[in-house]
Formats: structure tokens, sequence, C-alpha cells
């Protein structure tokens, strides 16, 4: 089983769903970093159940406790140990999927898998488990900004409802994506997004959708070719995360129908004299190394498979099909909240490159 992501700077998340508590160890954070509680429980709040109407009203507050490897508000190069409680479980409702598995959720793979495993709450497949990936991701952040790298996420497609993408440099647009339930740029598509989540919801259903996730300021150079290119970072990174379907990296599929001419990223001097390219359809790698425009990535995630409305499955203890309505809390859609996920695995993986790379000091502290 692996439960570790990056080499140089590494992350290990531990936890189940309804066990008693659920974080990480990281390891590889250089010394001298200022990082405080607050910072990581913002995007922990971002994140935890029950902020909004749109999310499962399971009651968490995601309380984190850093246990190692920061004293007097800066990292110390020892590694991270970050914890956060499960307080509100409620393991009564999954006794039913224990012989019925969920259609499209983990519980049978889980099951033929490894024999004896926490189905509880959907165990270790539950999204709980990101909390780890979550905290860690929003050091990774912070060490990223000191170098002049900014990621920023948002929603661009809540089942039928699309946004285009906005401007990366747009200075509002962080808050405004932070101002809208659904994590979008544009606040009147934000309410249509809100309403296909709200009627998916009142018909027992669920609604999948897109996140796209920016990068800017990313030097050349980051990516390690061939096996672990900086694309193939990214693409391993957010297909780890729970209910996703697909990567996309820059113009991604729809350009796949085009002709070179249409698509090629023109080499250009910008005003300065320094190499830039007039299109970024490469997303901003090229060979899998960055290219110094900005990294651009979409990631589609499913609809949600636990629906309260009755479905067909198996009882595979008597090996006889029936029928289940799954019970117990859950999102009837991901997107709002994997938000800060995606943007934390992309700082994880690009948190890890810049330091093979060498962009980032060994310790921040100044003599
Ligand atoms: C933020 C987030 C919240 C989720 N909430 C739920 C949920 O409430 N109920 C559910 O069945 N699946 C939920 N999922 C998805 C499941 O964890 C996922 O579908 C399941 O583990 C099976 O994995 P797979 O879809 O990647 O194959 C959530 C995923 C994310 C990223």
């Amino acid at each position: 089983m692996s439960s570790t992501f990056g080499s140089a700077f590494r992350v290990t998340t531990w936890g189940e769903s309804h066990g008693s508590s659920v974080g990480c160890v990281l390891d590889g954070c250089p010394a001298g970093l200022e990082i405080s509680r607050d910072e990581i429980q913002r995007q922990l709040d971002r994140r935890r159940p029950g902020q909004s109407k749109l999310t499962t009203p399971r009651g968490e507050l995601d309380s984190v406790e850093i246990l190692s490897g920061v004293f007097e508000g800066k990292t110390i190069g020892t590694p991270i140990g970050l914890l956060v409680y499960n307080k509100d479980t409620d393991s009564s409702k999954y006794e039913e999927i224990r012989n019925k598995p969920r259609p499209g959720h983990a519980d049978y793979t889980w099951k033929q898998k490894f024999g004896h495993y926490d189905w509880r709450g959907g165990g270790r497949a539950s999204a709980r488990e990101t909390i780890g990936r979550v905290a860690a991701g929003a050091i990774a952040q912070k060490m990223l900004e000191a170098v002049g790298i900014k990621i920023l996420a948002y929603t661009t497609r809540i089942g039928p409802v699309t946004c285009p993408s906005p401007d990366p440099f747009d200075p509002e647009l962080a808050e405004r994506i932070e101002s809208n339930l659904v994590r979008t740029a544009d606040l009147e598509i934000a309410e249509k997004m809100v309403e296909a989540i709200t009627n998916a919801r009142k018909d027992k259903d669920s609604v999948g959708g897109v996140i796209e996730v920016v990068a800017t300021g990313v030097p050349i150079g980051l990516g390690e070719p061939v096996f672990e290119k900086l694309d193939a970072a990214i693409a391993h990174a957010m297909m780890s995360i729970p209910a996703t379907k697909g990567v996309e990296i820059g113009g991604g599929f729809p350009i796949c129908s085009l002709r070179g001419s249409q698509t090629n990223d023109i080499w250009e001097l910008d005003d300065d004299g320094a190499m830039r390219t007039r299109t970024n359809n490469a997303g901003g790698i090229l060979g899998g190394i960055s290219s110094g425009m900005p990294i651009v990535a979409r990631i589609g995630f499913k609809p949600v498979s636990s629906i309260p409305r009755s479905q067909e499955t198996v009882d595979i203890s008597k090996m006889e099909p029936t029928n289940i309505e799954v019970k117990g809390r859950h999102d009837p859609c991901v997107l709002p909240r994997a938000v800060p996920i995606v943007e934390c695995m992309l700082a994880l993986v690009l948190a890890d490159h810049a330091i093979i790379q060498g962009i980032v000091p060994r310790s921040f502290a100044k003599e």
C-alpha cells in the first residue's frame, strides 16, 4: 500500500474516516520557514465538511495540531507531524455496506484486495484522508510563495454549467473565488452552479465537474525527464485525489483535434528581452520541464457515488442481487471542497521539484 507522496519533499498521510484521527508526517521541508498553525488551518477550513449548505453536514472543525518540526514559529528541518482528531463519527449507517457494495464507491475492491479493512465511512478511501495532504500542502504553498510561486484553483464546471478560465493575474481573483460557495471565478455563474448542486440534491442525486489550477511564477527547469516529468508528476498527484477521473494540461483534449499551426506556442521576446510563448497551449510544460509560463491543469471529478436513492447491487454474503439506498452524510458534489485539495496537491509536486532543482534554499533562516 502506498501512503507516501514525493521524494525530496515527502508527505505520508495516515488515518481512516471513522478512526481516532487523521494527519500526516511531512519530511524534507527546509528549516527557517515561517509557518503558523493558523496558516495551515486556513486551508483546512476551505476543505472541511459542513462549511456550507452544499457540503456534507458531518460536523467536523478539523482543528489541526502541530506535533513536531516547528519551533518558535519556524520549521526546524525535522519531520513535521500534523494531527486532526475525528470528532463526529457515526458508523451506524455503514453496517449495510459491509455486504452490499455501493455502486461507484471503493467498498468491493477494498474488500476483495485486503480482506480485512475499515469499512466505516469509507475508511481510508474516504476524502478525510486528504486532510493530511491539505495540511502538508499549506506548508508547501508557504514555501513556494517564499520563492515567488503562487497557486490558485477554481471551479470551471459543475454538471452542465461552465465558467470560462479567468486571467490568473487578476489581483481580485482569489477574493472573488473565495466569496462564493462553489469557488468559481464569476459570481453570476456561481449562482447557476449552486442551483445545479441544489437540484441534484433535491433529486436525491449528485453532480460532478472540473477544477482548473494555475501556478504562476514557476521558473524554467522544474521536472525530471523521463519518468518524473513535471506533467507526469502533476497527473499522478491529481489522479490520486478521490473521485478524479481525468487530468488535462494546458490546451488538453480540445487541442488534440486541431493542427500544429493552430496550437504551437510561438516563442517571442517580452519587453525585457526574455523568452516567452505567445500562447500557452503547453500549460507551462515542454518536454516534462517547466517553461516559465504559468502551469495550467484541469481536473475532472465524477459525481459522488453515495446517493440516497435506491440502486441495484449484489448482497455478497448471499451472492444475490439486491438494492441499496445509501445512508449517512454525503457531499452532493465534491468540487467546492476539492478546490483546496487540488491547490495543495500541485503545491506538493512543485515543492518537491523546486527542492530537487535547487531553487529552494537548504534553510530560510538568516544567520
Ligand atoms: C472533497 C471530497 C469529498 C467527497 N465526499 C464524498 C462523499 O460524501 N460520499 C462519497 O460517496 N464519496 C465522496 N467522495 C469521493 C470518494 O471518496 C471516492 O469516490 C471513493 O473513494 C472511490 O474512489 P474513486 O472515485 O477515486 O474511484 C469525496 C471526494 C472528495 C475529493
